[in-house]
């Protein structure tokens, strides 16, 4: 049986005590893919940000907020994972100087310094070793534009497969998937549910783990 790392849901980069940044990500996917992990007999750690839907019983859970936070939970765990699955919606970007005090409100524009956060699964992807590594991908715009941008993703994070999904995906409980491989194979999976696409995923993912 396998050990299988998952992150999951948004993260949260504070403005200031009371305001942040975040996205849509409600956690589903992630909850989907911890799901159909238990129910094969692997050993699930999820690392989440403040997600609508928690991760089923069974899974070991890392509550996190920030994409710093998010890295630094699963830097602790990845040694002992034999595959990591990246469903988070990390924030990219993080406001470059918190304030300590809430900002009171007057007439005046608000202009907000954002700095890049750290990638999750490219920062693991320089210590993958033999473990499977697979993300997500979220495009708009064309689908010619998308699939390659999601093939440059695979690259850049050291990824074995990913998984690509349209930004209506976000939120939602089911979306149009494909699925990129190191090897160069692009397939579609078609409409489904998160559900359908975790139990498609998580059984090639950890079988692959089993080869290496
Ligand atoms: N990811 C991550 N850490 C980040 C950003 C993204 O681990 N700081 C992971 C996501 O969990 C996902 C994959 O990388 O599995 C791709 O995320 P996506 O938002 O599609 O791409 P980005 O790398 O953020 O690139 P861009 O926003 O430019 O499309």
């Amino acid at each position: 049986m396998a050990r299988v790392l998952i992150t999951s849901g948004p993260t949260r980069e504070a403005i200031d005590p009371v305001r942040f940044i975040a996205n849509a990500s409600s956690g589903r996917m992630g909850r989907a893919l911890a799901a159909a992990a238990l129910a094969l007999g692997h050993t699930v750690e999820v690392v989440t940000g403040p997600a609508e839907v928690a991760p089923p019983p069974g899974a070991r859970i890392t509550r996190v907020e920030t994409a710093r936070q998010m890295l630094a939970a699963c830097e602790r765990l990845h040694p002992s994972c034999d595959v990591l699955i990246g469903a988070a919606a990390v924030c990219d970007y993080r406001p470059a100087a918190p304030l300590a005090e809430k900002r009171r409100r007057d007439a005046s524009t608000w202009t907000l310094e954002l700095i890049a956060n750290p990638d999750v699964l490219a920062t693991l992807g320089r210590v993958k070793g033999s473990r499977v590594h697979v993300g997500f991908a979220l495009e708009t715009g064309p689908l010619a534009g998308a699939h390659a941008r999601a093939r440059e993703k695979l690259a850049e994070k050291n990824l074995d497969w990913i998984v690509l999904n349209a930004a209506e995906t976000i939120g939602g409980d089911r979306g149009a998937y494909w699925l990129l491989a190191r090897d160069g194979s692009d397939r579609a999976l078609g409409e489904r549910t998160k559900e359908e696409l975790a139990r498609h995923l998580v059984p090639l993912v950890t079988a692959r783990s089993r080869e290496a």
